[in-house]
């Protein structure tokens, strides 16, 4: 007997994207109150340091926490940025989808998504705004808003909102009120900010809890360049894209011309070079051209082999020294070392990875390297297990370099790219695009080749040592029978034997030489 088809008609609709993060909140880590605290903390401390060291302002940024009854709990996260025009506050912190990182350049922010899916959480769990203040530079004001997301239409509800002189040069102040339970997410918050101040060693990170302070004091006044604006590489680019870029162009634009304007380190004869080979005539004009040309030419584009390589402008490495100085500052090692390698690329996006290695002294014993993961400076704290970083150092035979497990090691990866392949919008683990992780694996390498030379080094002076404490053992021996053929003082020989043994384990360079 055939199935009878139901008689009932589908209803359809379609779904705000506040709708679809309010019901799938856990794929952008906000999965129970605990890891929502983590994540509501991580969303505001990440934009403040987007608001400041993306602008040059050296950081200076303060949590505070406060747990109330209930398991709600208040968290105001302050800094000194550049602050948000008053037009803009409502729609940044109410519409999903809305900021001002969806342009080509290294920010910890990409989605436009992040604060908001706090104030929702906050929203959904406690019932309370989000309540923030900002003045900008040149302004003489400070605005207050308090907000909240009409879920339905994706747009910001403003409960109120007040004008007042301002009380401080610029920044952002954001409060709010959210269910989490503080208990628990406390190790993994402090954890997070210790992390982030490693990266960041030019940033103040003060966070007051309920009972205690922790300050972490900037160590350094240097900022790292910041990113500049850039334009997509040509292999980066696709079908959507290109389209979207012809609709803003003059339609009398040649080809030659509009790659020129449109796409990274491309001149005149890179594009005429190009387009020669694709089968195009570089003096077409963009309206002539049909939908079946645009597709053709994004193709080619894509397997085109000889542009020249991404610019990395839009990157914005920590540098090598920088990151010493930000690993000592938390790990406290007796030796560290770190690699920035050279800008490389997967799919047209530029991407640069730097590693740190820190070897004995505060660094914990441990039967695996310790791992520290940061992604465009943003620690990452979840799902290690899943990540490049993890997978390169597991594949590494660490024997080769000396290393004994347990040992005191701790391995920093940090991968800046305009596109950070994440796994997720949660922004935890990293994919393992083989571009990346050729280039883990050649610094990771690199760092423990110098930890080898050190390593080696510092097993030579022991040795030294060792003989030193041998020999001394004769000493009374040989000046006895010394001053016995000599007829010389027996103290005075010893005496002389000793300063030129000490001498001569000095001119070896054992001098300070840490505990074995
Ligand atoms: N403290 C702040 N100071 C200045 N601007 C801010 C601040 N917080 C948020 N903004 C602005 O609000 C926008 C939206 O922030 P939101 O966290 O939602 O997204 P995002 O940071 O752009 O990306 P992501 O979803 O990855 O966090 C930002 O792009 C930024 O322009
Ligand atoms: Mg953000």
């Amino acid at each position: 007997m055939a199935a009878r088809l139901s008689s009932r008609r589908e209803k359809f609709r379609g779904l705000s994207p506040a709708e679809f993060f309010y019901k799938n909140r856990e794929i952008a880590g906000f999965s129970n109150p605990v890891r929502a605290l983590y994540q509501t903390i991580r969303e505001l401390v990440e934009n403040a340091l987007d608001a400041t060291e993306t602008h040059g302002i050296l950081p200076e940024i303060k949590v505070n926490i406060k747990p109330l009854e209930n398991d709600h709990v208040f968290v105001r996260v302050e800094d000194n940025g550049i602050g948000i025009p008053p037009t803009e506050i409502p729609i940044v912190f109410g519409r999903v989808f809305y900021g001002s990182k969806y342009q080509l350049r290294q920010t910890r922010g990409v989605f436009g998504l992040g604060v908001k899916m706090a104030v929702l959480y906050a929203q959904i769990t406690t019932g309370k705004p989000l309540k923030v203040v900002s003045t900008q530079n040149k302004s003489k004001y400070e605005y207050e808003f308090e907000i909240q997301i009409d879920i339905a239409h994706n747009m910001p509800i403003i409960k109120n909102m007040a004008v007042r002189e301002k009380t401080f040069p610029h920044g952002t102040i954001v409060e709010l009120i959210t269910e989490g339970n503080w208990t628990l997410a406390r190790r993994k918050i402090e954890s997070y900010l210790e992390r982030t101040a490693m990266i960041a060693p030019y940033a103040t990170i003060v966070l007051e809890e309920l009972d205690s302070k922790k300050e972490y004091r900037r160590v350094s006044k240097v900022l790292p360049p910041p990113p500049e604006t850039g334009k997509y590489h040509p292999k980066g680019a696709d079908l959507e894209l290109v389209k979207n870029m012809i609709r803003r162009s003059k339609k009398s634009l040649t080809l030659t011309k509009f790659l020129m304007e449109n796409f990274d380190g491309v001149g005149k004869k890179t594009a005429e070079n190009f387009l020669t080979w694709a089968g195009f005539d570089s003096e077409t004009k963009l309206s002539k051209l049909t939908l079946q040309d645009i597709e053709i030419l994004v193709r080619k584009m894509k397997e085109y082999e000889k542009w020249r390589r991404p610019k990395p402008i839009t990157l914005s490495p920590v540098g090598e020294s920088l990151l010493k100085q930000g690993v000592k500052r938390i790990l406290n090692p007796s030796y560290v070392t770190a690699v920035t390698r050279p800008p490389s690329s997967f799919g047209g996006n530029p991407f640069i990875v730097e590693v740190a290695l820190a070897y004995g002294g505060d660094v914990p014993q441990s039967d695996t390297p310790t791992l520290y993961r940061f992604a465009n400076r943003i620690p990452l704290l979840y799902d290690e297990g899943a990540d490049v970083s993890r997978k390169v150092i597991s594949s590494i035979d660490w024997s080769i370099y000396k290393v004994k497990f347990p040992a005191p090691l701790a391995i920093v990866t940090h991968i800046c790219s305009t596109k950070i392949p994440f796994k997720g919008v949660g922004k935890e683990a990293i994919a393992e695009v083989p571009e990346v992780e050729k280039e883990l694996e050649i610094a990771i390498r690199e760092a423990a080749r110098r930890l080898r030379r050190h390593l080696s080094k510092l097993e030579k002076l022991y040795e030294v040592k060792r003989r030193k404490t041998i020999i001394g053992k004769y000493i009374p021996e040989v000046s006895r029978a010394l001053a016995y053929v000599s007829n010389l003082d027996e103290k005075v020989l010893a005496k002389k034997l000793q300063t030129m043994l000490e001498k001569d384990i000095k001119t070896r360079g054992v001098i300070n030489v840490p505990a074995a």
